[in-house]
């Protein structure tokens, strides 16, 4: 059974170990292990059930430990300076001398590496002093987790894991936004809290929307089934039924459900993604037929919402 602990020293020990360690991040708590160490980012694949054809993403402390294994162009660097740490991932061209696993790359050219913004994976990472592998801490294709319980409810029997880091409910909620910047026009591979929008604000480029291919060999993250409950989900209900569960969505909301939760009842996005992945597993019960949510709006962080609901959902 995974021990839930603050405590820093020992994540850092089973690190040094080759052992996996459960982090939080300000998206979504990360299964970590030395992105250097085969053995480790194996043991990664091995816990989530990941096909081993999807990539991971690096984690590092800071830039310049970066450089050691990808090619910092102008337009990251740019990009760095405005939201790192923070909830981006940058893709990039590896450098020939990397010393990071060809297993968590997937054997890609490329590497996907973000610097995350909690304070107390910043120490873990400063005092390991090594790259991390860390997936989102879910079996594959399941809902991703945004607590340390999350976590522990998916792999309390799995030898795999033993120390999970209690960092409290992560404040963004879904994954960060990953930019493709190895190809001539960047590419958006998954909306997250920083948005599209932004990224043109700042830079003047307009992304080109990879986000729902459903086989780009690039980013089989990407594929379209992912963070799927276990009963279904349906989207843009207006009429939920009686042995529905309603995830609901503003001021309004329509009567006729079994039980409901609101993401946000005012209509905030922000606090919408935050409560995503924890309401959806909160209904995720056999005591109802199915999920229905209702519309949340295409703007802003709406797009990375729907993104993941989307990939819940049924057909
Ligand atoms: O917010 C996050 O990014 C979280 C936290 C833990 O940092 N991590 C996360 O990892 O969401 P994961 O493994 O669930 O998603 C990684 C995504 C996958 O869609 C994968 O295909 C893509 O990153 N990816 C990794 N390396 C890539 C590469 N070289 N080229 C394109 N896509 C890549
Ligand atoms: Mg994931």
């Amino acid at each position: 059974m995974p021990e839930i602990s603050t405590d820093l020293d020992l994540a850092v020990h089973y690190l040094k170990d080759g052992a996996l360690v459960a982090l939080p991040t300000e998206t979504v708590y990360g299964v970590a292990g030395d992105a250097t160490n085969d053995k480790a980012v194996a043991n990664i694949f091995a816990l989530k059930k990941r096909p081993e054809f999807n990539p991971l993403i690096i984690h590092y402390p800071h830039i310049t430990f970066m450089n050691q294994d990808v090619e910092i162009t102008e337009l990251a660097k740019k990009l760095a300076n405005a939201f790192w740490p923070g909830p981006l991932t940058l893709v990039l061209p590896r450098r020939q001398e990397s010393k990071i696993s060809f297993l968590a790359s997937a054997g890609l050219d490329t590497l996907a590496v973000r610097i995350p913004s909690h304070p107390m994976t910043l120490q873990i990472l400063r005092n390991f002093g090594k790259p991390v592998a860390a997936p989102s801490a879910n079996p594959s294709s399941k809902v991703s987790p945004t607590s340390a319980q999350h976590v522990f409810d998916s792999f309390k029997n799995n030898p795999l894991l033993p120390l999970i880091i209690d960092g409290g409910a992560c404040h963004v909620g879904i994954e960060s936004t990953i930019i493709d910047l190895t190809v001539p026009i960047p590419k958006l591979l998954r909306p997250g809290k920083i948005t599209a929008e932004e990224i043109k604000n700042l830079t003047g480029i307009v992304l080109e929307n990879q986000s729902h291919s459903k086989s780009n060999p690039k980013a089989p993250g990407q594929l379209k089934v992912h963070y799927a409950p276990h009963i279904p989900l349906y989207l843009n209900c207006t009429a939920p039924k009686k042995d529905q569960a309603l995830l609901a969505f503003g001021p309004h909301i329509p009567k006729g459900a079994a039980y409901s939760l609101n993401l946000s009842p005012s209509g905030n996005l922000n606090e919408a993604a935050t409560n995503l992945f924890a309401m959806i597993r909160l209904l995720d019960n056999d005591r109802y037929a199915s999920i229905a949510v209702m519309p949340i709006p295409k703007e802003g962080l709406g797009h990375a919402i729907n993104d993941r609901l989307k990939r819940a959902a049924q057909e």
